[in-house]
């Protein structure tokens, strides 16, 4: 097992299968033109195992496939089985818009992927097309529906919350959860990348969506999964399920975080924050050895010092905070 400067042990994997997105959510990617990976700089199916394994040789046992949306990469189930069949790999999943999941959700599960998270922020077909500014909200409805029937669950649903925008659609969803057996989640909106115009007058804070919530819907605060997930889970004292709440800015989780990521292009990135990634295609590309690879990766963890959400939250509390002073890798590139 390999830990960092803060003794955070390397456990996940978060790959890039493509940069390219069907939607353009306001939230994330609202620029219609972008500079996108040259084809040809894309890791390949076979690079993205070997890198996995690499990855799982030092202590990860979870790897999510995200975008841009994962599900425009071709063929992906192929990967998909591919990776199913590494040993020492206790989690496999994807995180998608779900547009494409109607047509996939079958294959996708047959080829061993374990479970979906799927992106939906209101139950309003006009607002969905609004925050997405591509998307059909039945389409995605659609996939939602097809992956439970293919039994990828348990299947939570993501709602980045957006003051003024959606955030009177957090009861509706939570409604929607609970009849259909779904597990609702809510992000309280973050600053990632450049293009988005992140302000704190936006954010709705996790405290306000859980007292929402709970005044209708009792909950009971269960904690995070493994003590080290992204969201913050409670269950419904009624026994309907339950919700989680992601709240990078108002209670960071830096101090927990196992996470590591990989761009479409093969660069190894150490925080969602992050500004550069260590190329690890350019050293497969090259002839590099499992064992000089493998190095690579371990001395790059070692020496992670990441806590980008903590540093934000000390400066928004001493007033000091400005999302444009720091450039960051966009988040259609890194995946979430
Ligand atoms: P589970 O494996 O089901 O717990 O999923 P997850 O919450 O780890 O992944 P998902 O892709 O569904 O991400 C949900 C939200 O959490 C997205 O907005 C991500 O950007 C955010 N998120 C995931 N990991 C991190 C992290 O390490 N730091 C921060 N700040 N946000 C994260
Ligand atoms: N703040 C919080 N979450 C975001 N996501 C995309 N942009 C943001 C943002 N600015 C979420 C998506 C998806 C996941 C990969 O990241 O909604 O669920
Ligand atoms: Fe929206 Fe996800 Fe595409 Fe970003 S990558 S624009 S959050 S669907
Ligand atoms: Fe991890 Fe960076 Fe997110 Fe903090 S901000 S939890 S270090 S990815």
């Amino acid at each position: 097992m390999v830990t960092d400067s803060f003794q955070r042990p390397l456990k996940d994997l978060r790959i890039s299968v493509t940069d390219r997105c069907n939607f353009r959510c306001t939230y994330c990617m609202p620029l219609d033109e972008y500079e996108w990976i040259d084809k040809k700089e894309i890791l390949t199916f076979e690079e993205i195992e070997r890198i996995a394994k690499l990855f799982i040789a030092r202590g990860v046992d979870k790897i999510r496939l995200t975008g841009g949306e994962p599900l425009v990469r071709q063929d992906l189930h192929l990967l998909i089985a591919k990776l199913a069949k590494l040993e020492g790999l206790k989690d496999l999943c994807l995180t998608t818009n779900g547009a494409l999941l109607a047509n996939q959700a079958s294959a996708l599960a047959s080829a061993g992927l374990k479970r979906v998270n799927v992106s939906i922020d209101t139950l309003d077909k006009e607002k969905f097309k609004r925050m997405t500014k591509r998307g059909d909200l039945a389409k995605v409805l659609e996939g939602i529906f097809a992956a439970q029937a293919a039994g990828l669950g348990p299947i939570k649903l993501n709602a980045v919350v957006e003051r003024g925008v959606n955030d009177d659609d957090i009861l509706p969803l939570v409604e929607f959860c609970r009849a259909n057996g779904f597990a609702m989640r809510f992000i309280e909106y973050m600053d990632v990348g450049n293009s988005n115009n992140w302000t704190s007058a936006k954010l709705v804070a996790k405290k306000q969506i859980i007292d929402l919530i709970h005044a209708r819907y009792p909950l009971r605060e269960i904690g995070r999964d493994q003590g080290s997930a992204p969201a913050v889970d409670y269950e419904f004292v009624d026994g309907q399920g339950d919700i989680g709440v992601i709240a990078s800015v108002t209670e960071p989780f830096c101090s927990s975080c196992t996470r590591s990521r990989i761009t479409a292009d093969g660069k190894f990135v150490t925080c969602l924050f992050s500004d550069v990634g260590h190329d690890l295609k350019a050293r497969l590309r090259s002839g590099a050895s499992d064992d000089e690879v493998g190095g690579f990766i371990a001395q790059i963890w070692s020496g992670r010092a990441d806590r980008y959400s903590a540093d934000r939250l000390a400066a928004l509390n001493s007033s000091s905070y400005d999302p444009k002073s720091h450039r960051k890798i966009e988040m259609i590139s890194l995946g979430g």
